[in-house]
Order: structure tokens, then C-alpha cells, then sequence
């Protein structure tokens, strides 16, 4: 889908599954009230919802995804493969020969060719699907001219493998992550995408085959899944390759292209830094302990907690910022997901970073911590917050936040 910041967006989500599933507008800031974007809406079998979302005038450009938000359904929908781009179009085109939306999803199938069942381990570790899948294609083959200039949109809609991304032997650019384009595009030669997260390349093409690959990323390991190594989530004995999973190759040849037009820069990025701080709070990550006797005493939680829609865990003053302090106490990456009010990183483990824009996922070290300020603009009303690794937010590493 492609927006404007200022529209109003009117669908009707018709479920022909058999079980019941909803829809969420990743990281829009729209409402999340009524027939907003409102994740506690459920949507059964055979039966259809209409939804309406207003984007403020000033909505942030950039790249933003949707999929169904079914408390307990979620990993299952999407490693199935229910989920779409949504792009909302910058004021100023930033010029490019081309423009690509890159959907990265994994999936596993059966020996049927069904999709494969996550086994309880696969759960609570978060699953990594066999199959790794750009728009649906097994490494697709694209093609440019050298010197052309491609814009190259990045979601990472894996259930909870994260994306080490490398295109060697090109040119690449970060232009923005999430919603929050930076003011100019900063060299990299890799990204790292946490699940849920986007990215926004420049592809300066240079003549050659190159591979865009998904390395091998060390997100932690539960107790008593020592050894599976890497591939977390992975079938037993399937050690992650060093060289990563080709997920698309690019092909350059052909006259060369005359170079594009510089890009313009940005909209200054938001800075929360110096913001008043209406209130600080702290929210623990943790996950069971002793995976033998499956969940221990607290499952999944956040502040000891599983989720329970019926309780409002955090209550906001609309209009305030506030700063989150995001603890792990568990020994594997938990990305962090707030809906609606995206996030700005302002230390992580303690350490403060760059401003760098504003984020609806954060990645919240294994045993470490990342802190946020958050501006409550423009909506209230009732929403969540949780893992990006979707097991586990389907496991109950959700919470509940009411800003009034
Ligand atoms: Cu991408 Cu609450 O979701
Ligand atoms: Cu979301
Ligand atoms: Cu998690």
C-alpha cells in the first residue's frame, strides 16, 4: 500500500481463515482506538472488519509494514505468510533509477509442503525457518546498470531471525531505519535488522554479480539449548553456514548510467535528548528458566507479567515524554516493539548513543539493556507493546499501555 501523509485509509479485512486473526499497521502513527489501528479487535472465521486509519499531516515518510496481531496466533499467521509493505511516500523524492521493497520472511514446510508446525522449543527459543525468502522468491535475480542508483526498502518480517545483511562488492548507503530517515545518508557495509525492523538502502550499482546475504547473528540461547549454536530455532545438526543465506543476487551490466542527482537532505530528526521527562519507568524482559520443565513459574513476562488484555499495565499522560529504561534478564535478544509512538535510543547497556531518529523496535541486548524516550503525541487511547521475536510475544512477552 502506498500513502500520503494527511490520507485516510479505509479497508475492510475479510478473514477466510479458519481461525480467528486481525490486522496492525506496523509501525503507522495512526489512532489505535475504535476501528483504528487497534490490536485487541478480533476478526472471526468467515467474518469481516472495517478499518479506518487518519495519518496526521505531518506523518513520517518511510517504510512501514502490516500483518495480523491475534494474540497467540501471530508467529503462526506470518511464518504462513500474512503480512504486506506499506510505504508512505516522501514530501521530496529522494532520486533513484529504481525503487525496491524487499520482504525477508522465513518459513519452514513439511513434507506435505504445509507449513511446518513450530515445535515447543522452536517457541520458546523463537523460530528460524529453513526457507529464507525475498518477496516470496528463493534468491531472485534483479538487475541494474552500473553507476545507477536504487533505492532498496528492507523489511525484516521473519518470526524471530534476525537479519545481518552484506551486498559485497557494491555501494550502500543507509538512508534510514524504521520511520526515521537520517538527514543524510551515512557508508555502511552492513546492516543489521532486527525482526519487525526496516531499513532504507542506497544501492550505488557497480558492474559484477554481488549476493545480498543474511549472516549468521548471535542472538543468545535459552538454558539447555546449548549447542544448537547459532541457527537458534533451527533442526538439530543445522550449524549456521559463516557465509550466511543468499537471499537475492544482483546483476550489473549493460552502458553505464549517468549519475543520479544528490539526495536532499532530510527533515531534521527529532531529538528527545534534552526533553522534560515527565516520568521514568523500567520494564524487565525475562524469559523461563530450566527449559526441561518447560515454562517455569513466570513464562514469558515484562515486570514479572504475562499479558493480560484485560489490564493496563502502563497508564501514560498524553502529550508527555518519558523514558524507558528496557532490562533483559535473559540470555537472548529480545527486539522491543512499542506500537503507535515510535522510540528514540538514548543508551544502550548504559551507554549513551548518537540520536539517530526514531525506531518502533529496539533491540534489547541478551542480559544487557537499552533505554528510550518516547514523545505520547497526538493519539491516545489503549495499545501494547512487546517482543518482536513473535513466539514470544505470542507466549505472553506483551504488555499493555493506556495513554490518556
Ligand atoms: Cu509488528 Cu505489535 O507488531
Ligand atoms: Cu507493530
Ligand atoms: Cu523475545
Amino acid at each position: 500500500m502506498r500513502l500520503r501523509a494527511g490520507e485516510v485509509l479505509r479497508l475492510r479485512l475479510l478473514n477466510k481463515l479458519a481461525e480467528p486473526s486481525n490486522l496492525h499497521l506496523h509501525g503507522l502513527h495512526v489512532s489505535p482506538e475504535g476501528n483504528g489501528d487497534n490490536p485487541f479487535v478480533t476478526v472471526e472465521p468467515g467474518s469481516s472488519f472495517d478499518y479506518e486509519y487518519q495519518l496526521p499531516a505531518g506523518h513520517p515518510p518511510g517504510l512501514y509494514w502490516y500483518h495480523p496481531h491475534h494474540h497467540g496466533m501471530v508467529a503462526d499467521q506470518i511464518f504462513a505468510g500474512l503480512f504486506g509493505a506499506i510505504v508512505v511516500e516522501d514530501p521530496e523524492p529522494v532520486p533513484a533509477s529504481a525503487e525496491r521493497i524487499l520482504m525477508v520472511s522465513d518459513t519452514s514446510l513439511d513434507a506435505g509442503g504445509n507449513v511446518a508446525e513450530a515445535t515447543e522449543p522452536e517457541r520458546m527459543a523463537g523460530r528460524e525457518g529453513a526457507l529464507l525468502l525475498v518477496n516470496g522468491q528463493a534468491n531472485p535475480r534483479l538487475a541494474a546498470r552500473p553507476g545507477e542508483r536504487e533505492r532498496w526498502r528492507i523489511v525484516n518480517c521473519c518470526v524471530a531471525r534476525y537479519l545481518r545483511l552484506r551486498l559485497d562488492g557494491q555501494e550502500l548507503q543507509l538512508l534510514g531505519m524504521d520511520s526515521g530517515r537520517f538527514k543524510s545518508p551515512s557508508d555502511v557495509h552492513e546492516v543489521l535488522l532486527a525482526p519487525g525492523s526496516r531499513a532504507e538502502l542506497l544501492v550505488t550499482a557497480a558492474a559484477g554479480e554481488s549476493v545480498l546475504r543474511a549472516l549468521p547473528y548471535n542472538r543468545g540461547n535459552m538454558p539447555g539449548m546449548a549447542g544448537r549454536g547459532m541457527g537458534l530455532g533451527q533442526p538439530e545438526g543445522a550449524p549456521a553456514d559463516p557465509a550466511g543465506t543468499a537471499l537475492a543476487t544482483l546483476l550489473v551490466a549493460g552502458d553505464p548510467a549517468s549519475p543520479a542527482a544528490a539526495v536532499p537532505a532530510g527533515p531534521a530528526p527529532p531529538e528527545l535528548g534534552s526533553a522534560v521527562v515527565a516520568a521514568r519507568r523500567q520494564l524487565v524482559l525475562a524469559t523461563p528458566m530450566g527449559m526441561g520443565g518447560g515454562m517455569g513459574p513466570m513464562g514469558f513476562s515484562i515486570n514479572g507479567r504475562t499479558f493480560d488484555e484485560n489490564r493496563t499495565d502502563t497508564a501514560v499522560a498524553a502529550g508527555t515524554v518519558e523514558e524507558w529504561t528496557l532490562v533483559n534478564r535473559s540470555p537472548m535478544d529480545h527486539p522491543f516493539h512499542l506500537h503507535v509512538w515510535p522510540m528514540q535510543l538514548i543508551a544502550e547497556n548504559g551507554r549513551p548513543v548518537e540520536p539517530a531518529g526514531l525506531r518502533d523496535v529496539v533491540n534489547v541486548p541478551a542480559n544487557g539493556r537499552a533505554t528510550v524516550r518516547i514523545a505520547f503525541r497526538d493519539f491516545s487511547g489503549r495499545s501494547v507493546y512487546h517482543c518482536h521475536i513473535l513466539d514470544h510475544e505470542d507466549l505472553g512477552m506483551m504488555g499493555v499501555i493506556e495513554v490518556r
